[in-house]
Formats: structure tokens, C-alpha cells, sequence
């Protein structure tokens, strides 16, 4: 039997190649060998989006990237979080099994409170809502990157935990994390965020594209002199879109010196257009038929809803409120 492989993403910006090749490549991967769940993540966006215009503008922007890079709704439960409320229900219920500790513990809010952010319930919430997204839809695998795995894990404690104390009821997610993905660098040498402006967006025109790539950071060696590709961001974004044999070729023509970072910016944004335009041909169609995209989306979310209904229905059953 195909396994239940569950995953989402914040609509809380617009979408860069490092989600593209941390995330969105494997998702539309599993739709082959497994049974996916694959959603749009706006009630967990509330925790950094306060524009109501804006969040809708990237909902559909999310649903048009997924879908023109080859998510595909035959193969695919893909919804908007919200549209099944049935979530918000299961993490109040959960929050009753969950301790303040195992959220406090959290990496992530930890970290957002050490930046100075002044953290709200929902920000401190945030990984019950997400182990009841996990839970709801009775998931088995979670791929995540790595900053995600502890709020996977998190869910497996809650479910164990209501497990514990009102009989079998979960199952336990394991997280998937695949460690040959790289941390996708951007163009200033830092991970690649929207937090840190320093993005290749996937869907964007070749003039602002061009712009971004030429002000990739490089170092200050001279053309003539032999260069570490490992060491150079351009070098490392070219990887992830090449072959074997031209990745191997540009590790050689930097080694050798005589090699200019102009030249390779020049490539590298040709091969980066190249890469992605029949897919902004399609999200061009998929725009333009937004009736189309809405009609995708609230499929999946009754397909969704079907599941979590059978859920609720056991866990309101199990904890004394079903009629
Ligand atoms: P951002 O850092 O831009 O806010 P998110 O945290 O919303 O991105 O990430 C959404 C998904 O994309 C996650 O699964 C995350 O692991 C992946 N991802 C984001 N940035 C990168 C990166 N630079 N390298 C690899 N994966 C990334
Ligand atoms: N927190 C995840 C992120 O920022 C998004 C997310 C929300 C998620 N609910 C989830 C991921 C459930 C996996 C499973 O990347």
C-alpha cells in the first residue's frame, strides 16, 4: 500500500528557487510513489502576514507556482489549510494534551523571540496547529527541511500523548528529511529566505532576474587566477540546474583560472531561464483561468475534508463531546 505523505507551505511570500529545489521538487517527486497531501498553509501564515489583500494575492500566487511546476490534481489531494476548518477544531483539542514545556522547548520560537520579536499566542501555538494538520489527516510521512523536524516531532509527542490517554487513536508521523539537499544559498552567500532579501524568485521577468544574478557576492579574485568552485554561490546555483557533465565542466574551467564571474553569472542566468520557461508558459495559462485554479483547490479540499471528518468524528468520540 502507498504510503500517506503529508506536507505544506507558508503563503507568506512569493517563491524562490531555494523552495523550489528544498521543497516543491520532492513534493511533486512523491505524487509518483505515495498518496499526497499537499497544502497551502494560511492560517499558520497569520503568525507573519497582517495584510488580508496581500495573503490572498499569495494563496493563488503558491496554487499557481505548485500547479505549473507539476503538482498534479488527479494525483494529489492540494487544498488551502482553511478550507478545512475541522483543523482548528483538532488544535484546540490537542492543546489540551500539550505541554507548555514541549513548547517552549521549540527552536524555532526560541529563535524568533531571541530577534526581538514580540511573540503572540499564535506564534507559540504554531506547532500544535501544525501537528494537528499532520494528525488530522492521519499522515505517515513528513518531509520537511531540517528546521521543521522538531515540529514534526512535536506532533508525534502530542499524538502519543492523547494516544496515551484516550486510546489509540493517531498515527505517528515519521519526518523525512533528505540530507543530499543542500541549503540552497542566495545571492548574498546566505541561506536563501524571503526574511533575508537576498532571493531568486522562480516566476519573475528575465530583466529582474538578470539584475539579481549580476549582483550575486563573489570574491575578489582576478580572472586569470584558478578558483574553488565549492566555495563560489554562482558555481553552486548552476548545480542544481545542470547536468552531471556541465556541472563537471564548470568545476574544471574554474580550477583551471582564466574564468571571469561575469562569464558565469551570463550562464548561469541562461540556464536558470532556460530551466524554468515552459513552466511560466503554463502558469501563464493557469492564471488567466483562475476559475479553473479555485475549482482545483476546493476539490481538494473535500477530498481533505472527507479524511478529517472521519477523524474528528473518532477523536470527538473518543474525548466525550459527540452527541
Ligand atoms: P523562507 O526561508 O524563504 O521563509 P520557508 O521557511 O517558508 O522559506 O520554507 C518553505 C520550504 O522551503 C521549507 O520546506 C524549507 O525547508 C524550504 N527552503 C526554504 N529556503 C531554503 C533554502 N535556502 N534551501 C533549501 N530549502 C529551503
Ligand atoms: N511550518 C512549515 C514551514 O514553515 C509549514 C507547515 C505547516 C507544514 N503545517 C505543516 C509542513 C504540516 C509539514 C506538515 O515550512
Amino acid at each position: 500500500m502507498k504510503k500517506r505523505v503529508l506536507s505544506g507551505i507558508q503563503p507568506s511570500g512569493t517563491l524562490h528557487i531555494g523552495n523550489y529545489f528544498g521543497m516543491m521538487k520532492q513534493m511533486i517527486a512523491w505524487q509518483e510513489s505515495s498518496e499526497l497531501f499537499c497544502f497551502i498553509a494560511d492560517y499558520h501564515a497569520l503568525t507573519s502576514v497582517t495584510d488580508g489583500q496581500q495573503l490572498k494575492k499569495d494563496i493563488i500566487d503558491v496554487a499557481l507556482d505548485f500547479l505549473a511546476l507539476g503538482l498534479d490534481p488527479d494525483k494529489t489531494i492540494f487544498w488551502v489549510q482553511s478550507d478545512v476548518p475541522e483543523v482548528t477544531e483538532l488544535t484546540w483539542i490537542l492543546s489540551n494534551v500539550t505541554s507548555m514545556g514541549l513548547l517552549e522547548r521549540c527552536h524555532s520560537y526560541k529563535d524568533k523571540v531571541a530577534k526581538g520579536l514580540h511573540p503572540n499566542h499564535g506564534l507559540f501555538a504554531y506547532p500544535v496547529l501544525m501537528a494537528a494538520d499532520i494528525l488530522l489527516y492521519q499522515s505517515q510521512v513528513i518531509p520537511v527541511g531540517r528546521d521543521q523536524k522538531q515540529h514534526v516531532e512535536v506532533a508525534r509527542d502530542i499524538a502519543m500523548r492523547f494516544n496515551h490517554t484516550y486510546g489509540e487513536t493517531f498515527i505517528l508521523p515519521e519526518p523525512e528529511i533528505n540530507d543530499d539537499i543542500a541549503v540552497i544559498p542566495g545571492v548574498d552567500g546566505q541561506k536563501m529566505s524571503k526574511s533575508y532579501n537576498n532571493t531568486l524568485e522562480i516566476f519573475t521577468d528575465d530583466k529582474a532576474l538578470k539584475k539579481k544574478v549580476m549582483s550575486i557576492m563573489t570574491d575578489s579574485a582576478p580572472v586569470e587566477a584558478a578558483k574553488d568552485p565549492d566555495e563560489s554561490v554562482p558555481y553552486l546555483l548552476y548545480k542544481l540546474f545542470a547536468s552531471e557533465a556541465d556541472t563537471a565542466a564548470l568545476a574544471e574551467r574554474y580550477r583551471a583560472g582564466g574564468l571571469g564571474y561575469g562569464t558565469v553569472k551570463k550562464e548561469l542566468l541562461e540556464i536558470i531561464s532556460n530551466f524554468f520557461e515552459p513552466f511560466k508558459k503554463k502558469r501563464a495559462d493557469l492564471a488567466n483561468n483562475l476559475d479553473y485554479v479555485y475549482g482545483i483547490l476546493d476539490k481538494g479540499a473535500e477530498k481533505a475534508r472527507f479524511q478529517a471528518k472521519s477523524t474528528i468524528d473518532n477523536v470527538r468520540e473518543k474525548i466525550g463531546i459527540r452527541y
